[in-house]
């Protein structure tokens, strides 16, 4: 049998690597295990109770609309127009099976093989070998000292071949929030060259400000620029339940939603009404989740910071910390699977977040709670000391 190459070449998930990492990693030590960016803080004890009485409807198992139910798009319309005080409407969106299929079902609307996709580095993974695994080439662009990504430098990059620019913010791996002028910046420039900008905003809800991301919804024309991504995964820790959602022109939609019905129908049918009911219940219980994260991704950068241990935080938020390590002649591979199997300390290493992260690790904060988070700390100490 024949394996398509652009996809034979892409590379295993960094995460099936990591879990190598995992089953070797020391015994003597309690892992801490700062890796994954999945929550495993159960979900609300109402929501449980919630999906365990509409479990009981036979119209759970039907499917849905291709574009998700309307009273949830209705929401989600409706929570998007608070949380960027202006008006979206409920046509402008489409419930998805989780972020992910978002932002392949758009890639797939808007790229053909040899295109080229504008992605800011270090990304997000499966971005990176989503559009690989098309034959669509991931245009690397290089971020500031404050890992932020830089206009000018993507307008320099545009080529006839250029399709979309995608911006994840507050960034996976770095926790960066991206300033809501330079996302203007961006879209302007996508804009103007006649491109998509693709946003995910997977982390919104850890930043530290309340006030709204950008103001991009506010152009009357956003819609035939801006491709909106977001996830049910992280705010209302319910990664399995497979709900996303994206906001674009209903032309768009439409496109994606081609794809969507031969991919999976619809996203699942028990899972719309589990994002429904965060929407119309779990506001409280979402603000106390998103104050435990940041407050535990706050206090690992401090601790980091103040414990100078060699391990430099570059920057920080959402779930992450992004520390440079002290080891100039080692790949962050080498670093990263030495502090798993010498020290119990499992992160991701930089380089799995492309080119010239060799110098970076990636902590996630979402599982590991304040002393884990001192024992962490304590635990670099020690190997810095022992040099
Ligand atoms: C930036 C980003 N987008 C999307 C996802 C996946 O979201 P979902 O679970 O909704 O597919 C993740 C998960 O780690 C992520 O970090």
């Amino acid at each position: 049998m024949r394996i398509r190459e652009a996809v034979h070449r892409v590379i295993d998930s960094p995460i099936t690597q990591v879990g190598r990492w995992k089953s070797n990693a020391a015994r003597d030590l309690p892992l801490i295990d700062v890796s994954q960016a999945a929550p495993t803080y159960p979900p609300a004890q109402e929501l449980r109770d919630h999906i365990a009485a509409v479990a009981q409807s036979p119209v759970t198992a039907t499917y849905t609309d291709q574009q998700g139910n309307l009273p949830l798009r209705e929401g989600l319309a409706r929570a998007l127009t608070a949380d960027y005080d202006t008006p979206v409407a409920a046509s402008q969106v489409a419930v998805t099976a989780g972020c992910n299929q978002a932002f392949c079902l758009a890639m797939m609307a808007l790229t053909e093989p040899g295109d080229e996709v504008i992605v800011p580095v270090p990304s997000y993974f499966n971005h990176d070998m989503w559009l690989r695994s098309q034959d669509v080439a991931p245009v690397d662009l290089k971020p500031d000292a404050g890992m932020l990504p830089d206009p000018a430098a993507a307008e320099a990059a545009v080529t006839p071949a250029t399709r979309a620019i995608v911006l994840v913010t507050p960034n996976n791996p770095t926790g960066a929030v991206y300033p809501p002028a330079l996302i203007d910046s961006f879209f302007e420039l996508a804009r103007d060259r006649g491109l998509a900008l693709v946003i995910d905003e997977t982390y919104r809800e850890f930043r530290e400000r309340s006030d709204p991301p950008h103001h991009l919804f506010t152009r009357p024309d956003w819609s035939d620029t801006l491709i909106h991504l977001y996830s049910f995964s992280k705010a209302y820790c319910m990664a399995g339940y497979r709900i996303g959602c994206m906001a674009a022109s209903p032309a768009l939609l439409r496109e994606t939603l081609k794809i969507a019905d031969c991919v999976a129908l619809c996203p699942s049918h028990i899972g719309q009404l589990a994002a429904q009911f965060c929407l119309d219940h779990l506001d409280d219980w979402k603000r106390k989740y998103r104050r435990t994260v940041r407050d535990r991704v706050a206090y690992a950068a401090r601790r980091m910071r103040d414990a100078k241990t060699g391990f430099d935080v570059v920057s920080s938020g959402g779930y992450f910390v992004y520390l440079r390590h002290p080891f100039t002649d080692h790949s962050s591979v080498d670093v990263g699977r030495s502090l798993a199997e010498d020290h119990g300390i499992l992160c991701l290493a930089g380089s799995m977040f492309g080119p010239c992260q060799d110098r970076y690790l990636r902590l996630a904060f979402a599982n590991v709670d304040l002393p884990a988070i001192d024992e962490l700390v304590e635990r670099l100490k020690r190997l810095a000391a022992a040099g």
